[in-house]
């Protein structure tokens, strides 16, 4: 779907006088040209907004390309700007999270709250030694004490490393192995369409495989019966009533590079990456995209229907609206459960103003027609997002007419766990093209290239590369500079230009429309997985000694994984076999990364240097030319 949906649409959808009265930032190309131009001089002003214990000496250090670095010389903590100033002010009392359970439970915690439950959950931390640097791997359903447990780490200056819900043992170990992390943070587990599920062995599991674990803190949500190991696993209810778990806490002074999140995510090898975000330069970045894009007011209610565990989640849910000041909108559960209605629900029942999901989840819903949103007064939006992948222009106008009422901007926004914060989407007051990001975000130049990275003509596809820095960028791979800087920077001599790993074409009007990843990575409902961890994932049953996985077009998760095994000597495959794969790569990956089927094969089209041809796979797949076949081994 996201594929043949590109430049199908090129009607222009022009905001209402409502829309531009209300606007924060109420013009786009003066400022646009003085945010490039003076890029320093922007993102300062920008930085002023923020507070800083102590202010920079220099806004942009490129001594060392390409590890650039942001707000040298300032000190700075994200803590002190997402919650500690607003203990100042009326936004104490206001609520910073709304939280409702699948059950229906609501929780919600007024910023004072936050700042209480951060803070025990910091002392908690500090009582369990961990220090300044040091990073912990968090694996939590969505309920509000991951969010606690994020802004504990950062608030003392430890590193968190969330590791998503959905990933099974293996996944998680090796996150925790790349990391050394020595505490984990998880919970007995969650609820999923009704069903309790069991985070707690999962991570016990993975636990067994990580030797540098020494602490457990378990976290009581669904009641389920565990196995806690004496002296490593603790319940994090019996911490927190420790006279150490007092509610006072002072924020951490750090620089402004000091490291806040490492988060892992899928690339061409198996081995995944953890891209690493710094403090300051990430809080500058992700609260400005946040106030631009969104038309942020004090008294909205925003609701990013993320996971915190992948980086939407990160920048949009917990750090940039809480640094404004909002009050955010969670939800443990499917989106369709009990009735398709679940969302709709909750927006007329909170009164959201601003909704921000992915084209996967806007397409599922769309599915089950138009009278399950009628049947509730959205009228309270404002805003709409799209993240993910490209959004297909008939679930475009579905979220433009029937859930925002023709009225709501759809705010398409490009960007990646290495961005940090979206690149590219128009503003509330840009003209929109169903289907497109429209144009780069403040201080972003944008270009689509060839290999030698010259800008190819208007309508013309190529690799879409950033041309400057920008301070929500991601730092290094942890523990990995050499592969960051090769990956990502440095192809095209003397043009500092940043990678992304995607195809666009730039339409004559400056609009960009993002073609999808050029790289062995596939998008899935959105989620990021490399074709080789599937393949691996594979290639682990003693049944497989070959294998491949290619995507293909899906009509709600834009893509989906199709694999093709070489079985061992002897073994014939059949249904029962293919279900075994399928569930076997499951548990080795996580549920997201189950394939729609296992095709067995006898060879595999692989170029001479042994590399398989996912390209000819996939057009064979789906019936097309299988193109230039010349590096095909015979
Ligand atoms: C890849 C990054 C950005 C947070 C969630 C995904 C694709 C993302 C869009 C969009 C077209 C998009 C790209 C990108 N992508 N947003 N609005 N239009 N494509 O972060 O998991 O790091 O994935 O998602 O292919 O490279 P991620």
């Amino acid at each position: 779907m996201a594929d043949n949906s590109i430049e199908k649409s090129s009607e222009i959808y022009h905001p209402s006088a409502e829309v531009v009265a209300n606007a924060n930032v109420p013009e786009y190309e003066q400022l646009y040209q003085y945010s490039c131009e003076n890029r320093e001089q922007f993102w300062a002003e920008q930085a002023d907004h923020l507070r800083w214990y102590k202010k920079w000496d220099k806004v942009l250090d490129d001594s060392n390309k390409p590890f650039y670095k942001w707000f040298t010389g300032a000190n700075f903590n994200i803590v002190h700007n997402a919650i500690d100033r607003h203990l100042e002010d009326a936004t104490r009392n206001k609520l910073a999270i709304i939280w409702e359970s699948e059950a229906g439970a609501v929780r919600s915690f007024s910023y004072h709250a936050l700042n209480r439950e951060v803070s025990k959950f910091a002392n908690t931390l500090k009582s369990m030694g961990v220090k300044k640097g040091e990073v912990v791997t968090i694996y939590m359903p969505q309920v509000p004490e991951l969010v606690f447990a994020m802004l504990a780490c950062a608030k003392i200056g430890a590193v968190h490393s969330v590791v998503y819900g959905g990933f099974s043992y293996e996944a998680l170990a090796a996150r925790i192995e790349d990391a050394h992390s020595r505490v984990l943070i998880t919970a007995d587990g969650g609820f999923r369409r009704g069903k309790p599920i069991d985070l707690k062995s999962i991570a016990n599991e993975a636990m067994k495989r990580s030797p540098t674990i020494e602490v457990c803190i378990t976290v009581r949500n669904n009641g389920l019966d565990v196995e806690m190991e004496s002296e490593r696993d603790f319940w994090y209810h019996d911490l927190q009533s420790l006279p150490v778990a007092s509610n006072k806490c002072e924020t951490e002074v750090l620089d402004s590079e000091d490291p806040l999140f490492i988060l892992y995510t899928s690339g061409t090898t198996g081995k995944p990456k953890g891209m690493l975000h710094t403090h300051a330069g990430y809080a500058v970045y992700t609260s400005t995209t946040h106030r631009c894009l969104f038309d942020v007011k004090p008294e909205d209610r925003w609701w990013c229907a993320a996971d915190p565990g992948w980086i939407t989640g990160h920048s949009y849910l917990v750090y940039s609206p809480l640094i404004n000041g909002a009050t955010i909108v969670m939800y443990e559960g499917a989106p369709n459960y009990p009735y398709p209605n679940r969302l709709w629900q909750m927006v007329e029942k909170y009164g959201v103003n601003l909704f921000y999901t992915s084209p996967t989840a806007i397409r599922g819903l769309m599915r089950f027609g138009e009278r399950w949103p009628q049947r509730h007064d959205l009228s309270s939006l404002r805003i709409l997002g799209s993240v993910g992948e490209p959004i297909n222009p008939e679930a475009w106008k579905w979220y433009y007419e029937v859930i925002g009422d023709s009225k709501c901007p759809i705010i398409d926004t490009w960007w990646q766990t290495e961005t940090g914060g979206v690149m590219i989407a128009p503003l509330p007051i840009t003209p929109l093209k169903p289907g497109s990001c429209t144009k780069p975000f403040f201080g972003n130049e944008v270009a689509v290239v060839d290999d030698e990275g010259n800008e190819v003509p208007a309508g013309e596809e190529g690799k879409l590369v950033i041309k400057n820095p920008w301070p929500g960028m991601a730092r290094t791979i942890y523990g990995d500079d050499e592969r960051y800087a090769s990956l990502y920077w440095g192809d095209y001599g003397d043009k500092e230009y940043y990678k992304a790993g995607d195809s666009a074409k730039v339409d004559e009007d400056g609009y960009v429309w993002v073609i999808g990843r050029m790289d062995e990575v596939l998008k899935v409902s959105g989620y990021r997985l490399g074709t080789a961890e599937i393949e691996s994932a594979l290639v682990s049953h003693q049944a497989v000694s070959e294998a491949a996985a290619i995507g293909l077009p899906h009509e709600v998760k834009g893509n989906a994984i199709h694999t093709y095994a070489i079985l061992r000597d002897g073994l014939v495959g059949d249904k029962a076999l293919e279900q075994e794969l399928k569930e076997h790569v499951a548990k080795e990956l996580g549920k997201i990364a189950q394939p729609e089927d296992v095709q067995f094969v006898e060879s595999l089209p692989k170029t001479r240097s042994g590399k398989i041809m996912r390209r000819v796979l996939r057009a064979r797949a789906l019936g097309q030319d299988e193109g230039d076949l010349s590096t095909l081994e015979e």
